[in-house]
Formats: structure tokens, sequence, C-alpha cells
């Protein structure tokens, strides 16, 4: 059944931009007064003048009846919203100035999360995935990446991927699940962590993959966590068996991205911590820098060298890291839009680090930019200029979002 939609003030659809490096604002395709056509797949045919469309030629004509501007819908790389429980008491000492690591030595962090992740039923976690991926959805995010690893053992870090699995089913936007269970090494594992990083390559990830639960693996890279000599020993393992790989990377400190270059990583994430040295590593590599501004806010750091990322060349992509943790916020719009007046990147550059950019650090190419042949996730703000969206830092949301054109 084809349908076309329309007419939008504004079609903003991102064709013909690079995949790596600086873009201005002049770059943008707009097509003003435009139409989208979308074929029974849900992917989309043509964007083009509302009225050069010839309406009977379809089964379905969706008006949009107000001004409008359409942007492809967002693709959060970078989510732990599968968790259980809270950590407000965590986020109340941050606040009140004890650091991050400190509170994780002291029990707090990662391993409070796990308590309450291995606690929750996996119905639990579905309902709770489901509700958050649906909030998501309602704020543009059309795509969204969610990690296990708050379970850190193998019964339950199985539960969670089930249960993200069984979340995609149920929710509007699609899920694509990695496997975090090198996030830490749980209070409870009596062994090192080279034993810890075994008892996944052997007994988790074969069943993993037997259940077909997800085709990525994550490890976070920090001396307090696993340092790159263990990362390395896991990742060369992991992508040897058939998992793509991406890395918690230069959070705190330095290391992590380095690694993931040589490594052939999808892509580094966070990066505040990143120098000269990696942002210029980076930039040469076919590896996804991710900067997560959620993770900056919600630990009150500085955000990662995004300005000079993108100027020395690199593929930059912006995710949520929607977590218990570091990011309760797990709201992109408002983070893209702060991320940028901080770092000052066009609304070009956070608007293609949010969509197909985002999308390549997934390995997805079929998503992020409204051309022929892409699905057709989308969303609409009611305005009529595309730069009152990031103007409005996250108090704009869109009115409408579609995933495959419905
Ligand atoms: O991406 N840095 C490691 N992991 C998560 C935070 C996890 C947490 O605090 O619960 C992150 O920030
Ligand atoms: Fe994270």
């Amino acid at each position: 059944m084809q349908k076309l939609i329309g007419p939008f003030s504004q079609v903003i659809t991102l064709a013909g931009l690079p995949l790596k490096g600086s873009i201005e604002d002049e770059q943008l395709e707009i097509i003003e007064n435009a139409g989208v056509s979308i074929d029974e797949n849900g992917n989309i045919i043509e964007v083009k003048a509302f009225t050069s469309f010839n309406h009977s030629d379809f089964d379905e004509v969706e008006h949009i009846d107000q001004a409008s501007v359409l942007l492809p819908g967002f693709v959060d790389c970078h989510t732990h919203i599968c968790w259980g429980g809270n950590r407000a008491r965590d986020y109340a000492m941050r606040v009140a100035g004890k650091p991050y690591l400190e509170i994780a030595k002291a029990g707090g962090g990662i391993q409070d999360s796990m308590r309450k992740t291995r606690g929750a039923s996996e119905e639990e976690l579905i309902d709770v995935t489901v509700e958050r991926a649906n909030r998501h959805f309602s704020r543009g995010v059309t795509t969204i990446e969610v990690k296990s690893g708050y379970a850190l053992d193998i019964d339950n870090e199985l539960k969670m991927l089930r249960a993200i699995k069984k979340a995609n089913g149920q929710t509007s936007p699609e899920l694509v699940s990695t496997c975090l269970a090198a996030h830490m090494k749980p209070k409870d594992f009596e062994g090192s962590s080279i034993e810890y990083l075994d008892r996944a390559l052997n007994e988790l990830l074969p069943q993993i993959k037997e259940e077909n639960l997800s085709n990525r693996v994550d490890i976070f890279t920090e001396e307090t966590a696993f340092n790159v000599e263990e990362s390395t020993y896991y990742l060369e393992k992991a992508k040897a068996m058939g998992f793509e790989i991406t890395v918690h990377a230069d959070q705190f400190s330095t290391g992590g991205s380095e690694m993931a270059v040589k490594l052939g990583a999808l892509s580094a994430e966070h990066l505040e911590s990143s120098t000269d040295k990696e942002v210029d590593l980076l930039a040469n590599s076919d590896t996804v820098a991710t900067v997560l501004p959620g993770a900056s806010l919600g630990l009150g750091m500085q955000y990662p060298p995004t300005r000079k990322l993108l100027d020395a060349g690199a593929c930059v992509a912006i995710a949520s890291d929607w977590n218990p943790g570091s990011a309760p916020m797990g709201d992109m719009l408002t983070q893209g839009a702060l991320l940028g007046a901080m770092e000052k990147l066009s609304t070009a550059e956070v608007f293609a680090g949010m969509t197909f950019r985002s999308a390549k650090a997934l390995n997805l190419t079929d998503r992020g930019q409204l051309v022929q042949g892409k699905l057709a996730d989308m969303q609409a703000y009611p305005c009529d200029d595309y730069r009152e969206i990031l103007y409005n830092q996250g108090m704009l949301p869109p009115y409408k979002v579609w995933k495959q054109g419905r």
C-alpha cells in the first residue's frame, strides 16, 4: 500500500552530506512545501513538492494541516535503558560533590544497579524498557541501541538480553541490542578480570549467538573496569566469534579509543578525556566517534572535544547514554541542542550526528536520511524553519513521529 504524506513547510533530507568531518548549514538540502511518498515496506520512494505528486496514485494520503518541519528520526546509538531500580541517591551525592568513581568504589554505581537489575524479573525489565523506548519515540527517536551490562552474571545477562529482544516486539521504535557483560567485574565474582572475561567468552557469547540475542559486544575500558590489555584480549576474541565491537572509551582516562581504532571497532564512545592524539587517531580511522553529552551533564564534567573531532575529519555521532547512573535524563533533543551551544556545532552537524552518522555507529546504512530507498523513519516539528528546533533547547518536541511510514 503506497502512501503520501504532506505538505511539510520544510523537509530537511540530510541528503548528500559527508559521513565524516565538519558540515555547514548551507550544505543542508531543504525541500519546501514538500511531500514524502512511501512504499508498502515503509521505505521512501520520493521527496519533492507536494503538488507535483499525482495524489490519485496513492492508496492513502496523510494530510499535514499545520506548519511543520520534517527530519529523519533520531538514531540513539548508545543507551542502557534496560535496568531495575534507580540511583537517585548516587545522584544526590554526586551533585553535592562526591566523585562518581568514589561512589562506585564504595559499592554504589554500576554494582548498585546490578543488584537491582538482578532482582528484577524478565517481565519487569521488559515493561521498563518498553516504557522508556516509547518515551524516546515520542521525542523523535526511531532506533535505539540498548545494552545489557547491569546483571554481570551469565543467567542475568541472558535475562536482560531476552528482555530487550522481547521489548523490541512491543515498541514503536526498533531496538538494537548489545552485550555489555564486560561493563565491570561484579564484586561477587571470585577470580581475576581475565577469568571473568573468559567466562563471558566461553559461556555467554555462544549462548547469545545460539538464541540470536545480539551481534554486538561492548566493554568499559578504564582502569576501574577493564584495562586496555584485558579489553584487547576480550574484544579480539569476540570479534573472531563474529561480533561487531564497540568500546566505552576515554571517559575518565585515555587508552580506550586508541585500542578501538587499532581493533577496527565500529565506534569509540564517550571521549570526554580524549586529547589531540586521540582526536587525530579517530579522525584518520573508520571508527565512529560517539559523544554522549548526557553523561557530561549527569556527571557535571566536560563535554568531549566535539568541535575538534569534526574539524579533524572524524565521523561524530551523538547519543544519549541514557542509564540510571551517569546519564539519567535520556533526552537526545535537549542534549544535542546543549552540546551544540557549548561546542559550537552547526545545526547540520547536530542533526547529522543524531541520524545517519549515529546509524553508521550501528552499521546501519538504511536510515538517517530522507532519500529514496531509506526507511521512512521521520519526525515532524510544529514550526516552519528548521532552526527553531535546536533554538528551543528541547522544549519544542516533535508533534508526530513515524516508524517506516506508520
Ligand atoms: O556509559 N561508563 C560506564 N557505563 C555507563 C554508566 C553506567 C552507570 O553509571 O550506571 C556510561 O556512562
Ligand atoms: Fe554508556
